[in-house]
């Protein structure tokens, strides 16, 4: 077994790396830089290049991720996000190799009541959202038996995620004013890659994410109290609350978007951990 992760600099391709040389699977990565997920024949080339000698599995942990820049730049968007995975998918179909596509939980569009199941029905609103609905579908067209696995606010080390951004301003602000009208499950990276790897054997649509809903104000007070338990400098004396209008963005997010974690549970009898502890995991590798 060989993965090649695309992607590679980014958060989650990042931490799969890392996994993969913990766990002694081998895998080759690449970056933007070295492959352009958007070109069909790039993928070709490089599945055919000593590099891409025997790989087995494709995890694509590439994408167009600027959920703001996104509505300024639709057409590159859609050709990394929309365009990418179908080009990924048509390579696995002609070189028989297994493929793990990671989506979004943005999908499901700003406004949902209850977690969302994988079978729900998509209405995704933003540019974002909607390339990466699009990704989806344009995959399992040419590659039916993909797998995707869609997850939502996804943190660690590296890479941008507003837990890191919390992270530094509570090292250096007094005052934080923290949006508490957005509620969803948190991702810790870690917890992700593991899952990727989990089912490397798998196919079909499935939801990781760690359990419980919270909002970003609750994720700020966490870090303070975890980050003073831990005796690490906390300049931060006061969070304020706010609504998600305090702080006008390009792209509408939702305001509830949790994912359904019950299917994976049950395929890999796994139970997600809590939000609170990978929060303090995260504090505690710093
Ligand atoms: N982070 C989250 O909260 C979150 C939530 C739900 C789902 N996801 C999904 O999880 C996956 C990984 O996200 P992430 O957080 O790791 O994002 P990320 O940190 O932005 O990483 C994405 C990587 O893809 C690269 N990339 C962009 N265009 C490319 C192209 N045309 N060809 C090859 N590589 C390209 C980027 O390179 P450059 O930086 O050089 O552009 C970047 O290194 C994505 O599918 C994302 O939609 C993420």
């Amino acid at each position: 077994m060989k993965l090649w992760i695309t992607g590679s600099k980014g958060l989650v391709g990042t931490a799969l790396q890392n996994r993969c040389q913990a766990e002694g699977i081998d895998f080759v990565a690449t970056s933007r830089q070295e492959l352009d997920i958007s070109s069909l024949k790039h993928i070709k080339d490089f599945l055919h290049s000593p590099a891409g000698k025997d790989i087995t599995h494709i995890i694509n942990c590439a994408a167009y991720t600027h959920v703001d820049q996104a509505e300024k730049e639709q057409e590159l968007a859609h050709q990394i996000n929309a365009m990418g995975p179908e080009n990924l998918g048509s390579a696995a179909h002609q070189f028989d190799l297994k493929l793990i596509h990671l989506s979004s939980d943005y999908v499901f569009g700003i406004a949902g009541d209850r977690p969302f199941t994988e079978t729900d029905s998509c209405k995704p609103v933003s540019t974002y959202a909607k390339t990466k609905y699009e990704g989806e579908q344009r995959l399992l067209e040419v590659l039916p038996q993909a797998c995707i696995l869609r997850t939502s606010w996804v943190f660690g080390q590296g890479g941008h995620n507003f837990v890191s951004s919390i992270f530094n301003k509570i090292q250096k602000e007094e005052k934080l004013y923290v949006v508490s009208d957005q509620r969803n499950r948190l991702t810790y990276v870690q917890d992700l890659s593991q899952a990727i790897l989990s089912l490397l054997c798998h196919s079909g649509i499935f939801h990781f994410a760690n359990q419980g809903e919270t909002s970003r104000f609750e994720v700020a007070e966490a870090m303070i109290q975890a980050a003073q338990d831990r005796g690490l400098p906390v300049a931060c004396r006061e969070v304020f609350a706010v609504n998600s209008s305090a702080f006008p963005q390009l792209a509408q997010r939702p305001l509830y978007s949790a994912l359904d974690t019950t299917k994976i549970e049950n395929l890999l009898g796994i139970s997600p951990r809590t939000w609170e502890t990978t929060i303090k995991d995260f504090i505690h590798a710093i």
